[in-house]
């Protein structure tokens, strides 16, 4: 084997070769399994992307209506679950929260019988059902209150904002949600997929995998940075603040957040979708100053630093539509853990189906043949 030169965030290295996703970051293009995602946030939900995304092929009907059946009667989580949440610091991030409870999922259902589809179909299902149950009820319990039980008359996005809420939301809202939902769900070998592979490599339980990937996606670089643009937003305060905020950024070299990709070298095509969500929500629930303040930072960032590929990427709009939902901030990167849960089973399925262990090299640049030095020594 020819040794290879080290990069770095292995940039431009393939980790897998894999059918579930293409994204051409020149020409802003993402395709799930081939379809293009403004052909899916038209036309399809998030539990039938899920499917495409899982099984490769989008349902028929009666298959799609058999699986939204089964993941809207797995939606209830085991009470032991439920009291261990309860003990969680109320201080404690959600996507914390989150990652240990996915994480005790494993306790009750780990079995292991990665060669049984049915055992595949009840991890995915119970994964999907219950990973919006534990945020909603990890919300409610650090503010004092009970959970609220899932309501098995609402469709899944419908279900997670009553959950949040104890109100059945607005139906263009639930509907702008899962449009949402399908366009977090999957986007090829970032650091959150790379890291569920990789966990998926050792033969563990999906459970396992969907930890490990929650703790990755909790970064300020990578799920975590659409928080940190609402930060951003209250921050400028005002559209007049938007160029001496940014020449004041760029001087001290910091990076602007919801800005820029390792791939995307124009406009992430989801973050097109997102602005056209947000001004439909905006038209119906009432205007938002910190859209016009985002859309100047847009314009702004555009002559800046448009040469150097850096537009807008998926989690620049989204805190916008989440705040107008009345989500709470930091519950942002959970809501973009809901979706991306489908994308993780997804790489987890084709990740076991041919299995190599993850094992790669290093570049050592220690030293060799050191002797001890007794303590009293040092
Ligand atoms: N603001 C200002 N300048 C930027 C930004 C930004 N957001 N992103 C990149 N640049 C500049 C860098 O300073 C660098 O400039 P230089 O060549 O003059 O040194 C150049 O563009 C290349 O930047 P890198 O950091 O090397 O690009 P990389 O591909 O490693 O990083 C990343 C991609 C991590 C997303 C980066 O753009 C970033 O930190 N963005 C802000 C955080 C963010 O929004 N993350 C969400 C990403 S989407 C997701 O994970 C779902």
């Amino acid at each position: 084997m020819s040794v290879c030169e080290f990069k770095p965030g292995l940039e431009g290295i393939p980790a897998a070769q894999s059918s579930i996703s293409f994204v051409n970051g020149q020409e802003g293009i993402l395709e799930y399994r081939g379809i293009r995602i403004e052909d899916l946030a038209e036309n399809s939900t998030f539990l039938e992307t899920a499917y495409l995304l899982i099984w490769g092929k989008l349902p028929t009907k009666d298959e799609l209506i058999e699986f939204e059946h089964e993941v809207r009667y797995h939606r209830r989580i085991k009470y032991r679950i439920r009291d261990m949440m309860k003990s969680f610091p109320e201080s404690g991030h959600p996507m914390d929260a989150l990652q240990a409870s996915a994480a005790a999922l494993g306790l009750f259902y780990s079995r292991r019988d990665l060669d049984n589809p049915v055992y595949i179909r009840d991890a995915v299902v119970r994964l999907l059902a219950t990973i919006p149950t534990m945020v909603a009820a990890f919300q409610l319990m650090r503010k004092g209150n009970d959970p609220v039980r899932p309501r098995d008359d609402l469709d899944y996005s419908a279900n997670f904002l009553y959950m949040l809420s104890e109100r059945e939301p607005d139906p263009l809202m639930a509907r702008i949600f899962d449009v949402c939902l399908t366009l977090h769900a999957e986007h090829t070998m970032n650091a959150s997929t790379f890291s569920a592979r990789v966990t998926a490599s050792t033969l563990t339980d999906p459970y396992a995998v969907v930890a490990s990937a929650v703790g990755t996606l909790g970064g300020p670089l990578h799920g975590g940075a659409n928080e940190e643009v609402i930060g951003m937003l209250e921050e400028i305060g005002s559209v007049e603040n938007v160029r001496p905020y940014l020449e004041d950024r760029l001087q001290r070299k910091a990076k602007i957040m919801g800005f820029g990709h390792r791939v995307y070298k124009v406009k992430d095509p989801r973050a097109t979708i997102l602005q056209k969500l947000a001004e439909q929500l905006f038209e119906k629930f009432g205007y938002d100053k910190y859209y016009d303040i985002a859309v100047e930072l847009e314009h702004a960032i555009a002559e800046k630093l448009g040469q150097k590929g850096i537009y807008p990427n998926v989690d620049f709009y989204s805190g916008l539509v989440y705040r107008k939902m009345g989500i709470p901030t930091d519950l942002f990167t959970p809501v973009f853990a809901i979706a991306r849960v489908a994308g993780w089973l997804a790489h987890w399925k084709e990740q076991i189906a041919e299995n190599r262990i993850f094992r790669p090299t290093q570049v050592y640049t220690g030293h060799h043949d050191v002797s001890y030095t007794p303590v009293e020594q040092r």
